[in-house]
């Protein structure tokens, strides 16, 4: 069922997004050694992961980001914990919009591990998920080019947001940094087009046996756009819940939670009104348009800001262009001072 909105496990309630699918399980089989699912808030990275690491065959790693305390001892003590056990395990939780298939704790927690034991080499075809990897902090990219050297054995595959992992955790192309020169195979996904979201909508129904008004459809998809996260609880809220008011639903919970995000990203920044100022100003301005736009802003300030909310996943870049990831961001512009007392 399309509408359950705890992350999909199963390719058959995973609409879409075959390409990047394949992408990576051809990735996989290629040999790749570190895969990077990339993509804003909401657009299906966890759905995407959990799919494969519920499907694929060998032993399967989740490690969530968000749970790793220390990148060295956490990620190479899930390794270890995998490759002895011999079967799959999710440490953290595969989560999504507060709802989340639970795991077990952090094995490492309180446990003192030194080296990882030599039996690792020996196991064969371990994957390694580790979603919301840009929470993880700078470290893991000595984890991962330890990891990438020792171990041939452990593929990885990365969720996270495009900026905030390349920029923060991979550098690539940074001669600085531990993963310099190593080859990492990245997926993008993006929203769903206008098309895909009202197919989106209507099979979902449709699973459900239920009919729906077109011109409702025509109404959700361009309030909610292309985001298949905020699609999928408009489904959930009207054809699971039996909510007539669906779409009021999903943007009286959407909202908050998006303002309360961005509340949470500001509440130690300076400068505050620059950010919603430059957030106002996204709907596709050039960086000079800006400029112009906000105005009394020095380039340098800009440019931090920019750099911030792209990292972030608030704005997206498109041929110098600069848009909000999200279209529930502009409605959660005015109420993100109620969550910043
Ligand atoms: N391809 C898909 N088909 C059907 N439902 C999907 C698909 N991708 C995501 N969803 C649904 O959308 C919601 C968000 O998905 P998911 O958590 O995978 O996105 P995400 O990019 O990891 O989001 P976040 O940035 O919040 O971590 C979930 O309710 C999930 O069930
Ligand atoms: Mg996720």
């Amino acid at each position: 069922m399309y509408f359950d909105i705890a992350p999909k496990m199963n390719k058959k309630d995973f609409f879409n997004y075959n390409r990047e699918y394949l992408g990576v399980i051809e990735g996989l089989k290629r040999g790749e050694r570190i895969i990077a699912v990339l993509g804003v808030r909401r657009v299906g990275k966890t759905s995407l992961m959990s799919v494969l690491f519920h499907e694929k065959k060998g032993i399967n790693i989740w490690l969530d980001g968000r749970m790793i305390e220390n990148p060295k001892k956490d990620v190479l003590t899930a390794l270890q914990e995998g490759a002895k056990r011999k079967e799959n395990i999710i440490i953290g939780s595969i989560s999504t919009l507060n709802v989340s298939i639970p795991g077990i704790p952090l094995p490492s927690i309180g446990v003192e591990i030194k080296k990882p034991e030599p039996s690792l080499k020996d196991v064969k075809n371990i994957t390694l998920f580790i979603d919301e990897a840009q929470r993880t902090g700078k470290e893991l990219g000595d984890v991962l080019s330890y990891i990438y050297d020792r171990y041939p054995n452990v593929q990885v595959i990365l969720s996270g947001s495009e900026i905030g992992l390349f920029e923060d955790i991979l550098r690539e192309n940074d001669p600085t940094s531990s993963l310099y020169g190593r080859h990492i195979l990245k997926i993008r996904m993006r929203r769903l087009s206008p098309e895909l979201s009202k197919m989106f909508l209507e099979e979902g129904f449709r699973q459900l046996n239920i009919r729906i008004d077109e011109v409702e459809i025509t109404e959700v998809v361009s309030e909610l756009d292309g985001l298949i996260g905020w699609l999928t609880y408009y489904g959930y809220e009207k054809a699971v819940r039996g909510n007539p008011r669906a779409l009021e639903a999903t943007l009286n919970f959407a909202i908050p939670l998006v303002a309360h995000e961005l509340a949470k990203f500001l509440y130690n920044k300076r400068n505050r009104q620059l950010y919603i100022s430059v957030l106002r100003s996204a709907k596709g301005l050039t960086w000079e348009e800006m400029m112009e736009e906000i105005g009394n802003v020095s380039e340098g300030n800009l440019g931090r800001v920019l750099r911030q909310l792209l990292n972030y996943g608030f704005l997206l870049k498109e041929e110098n262009r600069y848009f909000l990831a999200d279209p529930i961001l502009r409605k959660a512009l005015g109420r993100v001072n109620e969550f910043l007392r």
